[in-house]
This record gives C-alpha cells, sequence and structure tokens, in this order.
C-alpha cells in the first residue's frame, strides 16, 4: 500500500502490476470470470485464446493474487456488422446466420480486435487496474497483431464499463436487441485505431 492524494484527501493506493497471463493463471481468471459476470466459459476457450493471441491475455496481479483479467481475439475476417456493411439487426435474425451471410459477398477484410472480456474483482475497482488492463490490450492489439480497430460487446446496463471504454475512446456502434441470454440488449462499441 502506498499513500495519495485524491480529491484532497489521502487514500491508501494499491500497487498492482499487470502482465501477460500464463497457463497457469487460467482457473484463477475462470474464478474472477465467474464472480463478476454472467458471461462464464469452459476452460478450453480461455485455452484457445492464450494459445492463439497470449500477447493480448493480460492479467492484473496484487501483492501475488491475480484481481482482474483482460482477453481478446483477433478476427482475421472482419466483422462485416462493425463496418457498417449489414442494414439493421432485427431481433428475429441470428448474428450467426447475418454474418454467414454477409461473408460470402465480401472478401478481403482487415482483422479487427475484439475485446471479449475485461474485469476486476469488485474490492479491487475504481483503483485504475481496469484502464491500465485496457490501455495495454489496445496496445498489444494494435502494435503486436496491428488490427485497424478493436470492438467488443456489453451490456447496455453496464454503465461502469460503457464509460472505460468510452474514456479510451470506444463509440457506441449499434445495439444488437437480446444479445445477451436474459434477453438483454448489447452495444457493439468500436474504436478505430487508423
Ligand atoms: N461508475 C461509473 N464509472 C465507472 C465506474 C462506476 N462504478 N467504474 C469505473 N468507471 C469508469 C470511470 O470513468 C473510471 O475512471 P475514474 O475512476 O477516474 O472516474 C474509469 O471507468 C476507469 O476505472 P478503473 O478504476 O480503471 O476501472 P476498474 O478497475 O474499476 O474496472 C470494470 C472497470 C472492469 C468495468 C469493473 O467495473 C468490472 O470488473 N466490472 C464487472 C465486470 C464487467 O462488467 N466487465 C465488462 C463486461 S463487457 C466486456 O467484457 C467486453
Ligand atoms: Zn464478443
Amino acid at each position: 500500500m502506498r499513500l495519495k492524494l485524491k480529491g484532497g484527501m489521502l487514500m491508501a493506493q494499491t500497487t498492482f502490476i499487470v502482465r501477460r497471463a500464463k497457463d497457469s493463471d487460467i482457473y484463477e481468471v475462470m474464478n474472477i470470470n465467474l464472480e463478476t459476470l454472467p458471461e462464464n466459459y469452459w476452460y478450453g476457450f480461455y485455452k484457445h485464446l492464450l494459445d492463439n493471441w497470449g500477447e493480448a491475455f493480460l492479467v492484473a496481479e496484487v501483492e501475488g493474487k491475480l484481481v482482474g483479467y483482460s482477453m481478446s481475439r483477433v478476427e482475421e475476417q472482419g466483422d462485416p456488422a462493425l463496418l457498417g456493411l449489414v442494414s439493421e439487426i432485427g431481433v428475429e435474425e441470428s448474428i450467426f446466420k447475418r454474418v454467414i451471410t454477409t461473408l460470402k459477398n465480401i472478401k478481403n477484410l482487415r482483422p479487427v480486435g475484439h475485446l471479449v472480456s475485461i474485469a476486476v474483482r469488485a474490492p479491487y475497482r475504481r483503483m485504475g487496474i481496469g484502464s491500465k488492463l485496457l490501455e495495454e490490450t489496445i496496445r498489444v492489439l494494435r502494435e503486436v497483431y496491428n488490427v485497424d480497430s478493436i470492438y467488443l460487446e456489453v451490456r447496455v446496463s453496464n454503465e461502469p464499463a460503457i464509460r472505460l471504454y468510452e474514456k479510451f475512446g470506444f463509440k457506441k456502434a449499434r445495439i444488437i436487441k437480446g444479445y445477451y441470454s436474459d434477453g438483454e440488449d448489447a452495444y457493439i462499441m468500436v474504436k478505430r485505431l487508423k
């Protein structure tokens, strides 16, 4: 713990580091995900992201304990929904069908970064850890994976996350009706890098 001034008050400041994830971090990342989000994944999903886009799989650590993560993938074919090539997204039209139909007609799409999931354990929020994870994710996607843009889906009610993304230049690009399994809509937010 260090002390810093925030709004004229002396606050305890938690010292954290952000580093690349390792295989041995996966179970703890899964625990953080289960604690913090209703969208959960099986072990193989995390392993696949780590094996393929490992530079963009980051964890935050406080005194040797994992307190947050950020994981991404690169969509090599781009995402037609992002490029504004698909008109409106109907509730009845599945995302799968929409993407397949569009991909048939489009070639040479540029790879785009896809921020799959980011989270920080509740007691460690509002300390800048989410910002550091996101900043580093953007840097790696840009410099290592050479993407032109980054997108993500977020619940329309998730104000903390939306604020965080807006702080880093993400813009609400569109809404996907009923995206989540409980029926909530998602914003697709996009940050253009080039
Ligand atoms: N209310 C309003 N704005 C907020 C809040 C909040 N509760 N929390 C963060 N913000 C905004 C603020 O602008 C904040 O800057 P400030 O503290 O200077 O005002 C900015 O985000 C950055 O805050 P950090 O401290 O860097 O972020 P934190 O470490 O708290 O992590 C996160 C933010 C990851 C969204 C965290 O709240 C969390 O884990 N939430 C639950 C999981 C989640 O919703 N993840 C995103 C799902 S969508 C996806 O993964 C693609
Ligand atoms: Zn996604």
